[in-house]
């Protein structure tokens, strides 16, 4: 996919994304919450929800959902992204490119691991 040039591209992929996401978490065993606040999207939470979905689908991973959220107020350690396993403390990761997207769904949605070098709050925001 090319650059952002105009709000329209930008609504067209946002559009196209949620169309990709199964909105319905009532289910799942989990989700991921990405911000998607403006300070996310200049830092490339597009490309990092890109990059979950694509992962969670190759990895046949069906029991955990992504659903996207206003900005996080972390501004300064964009792409961040929530991690919701049942009833366990959410994580936040922060400076989550698709590389360490990759090692969150790894580590964590796989194997029930934190990844420790990630995490910038946990507990409720
Ligand atoms: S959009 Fe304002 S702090 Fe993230």
């Amino acid at each position: 996919m090319g650059k952002i040039k105009s709000l329209e591209d930008l609504m067209k992929i946002k559009e196209s994304t949620l169309k990709d996401l199964k909105m319905r978490d009532t289910d799942k065993r989990g989700k991921i919450i990405v911000a998607m606040g403006t300070c996310g999207i200049a830092a490339g939470a597009k490309e990092t929800l890109k990059a979950i979905v694509d992962i969670l689908s190759e990895k046949g991973i069906e029991d955990i959902a992504v659903v996207q959220s206003g900005c996080f107020g972390l501004c300064d350690v964009e792409p961040t992204i929530e991690v919701r396993i049942g009833e366990n403390e959410p994580v936040i990761y922060g400076h989550v490119t698709p590389n360490q997207a990759k090692r969150i769904i790894d580590q964590h949605i796989l194997e029930g691991k934190v990844v420790s070098d990630l995490v910038v709050k946990r507990g409720e925001l």
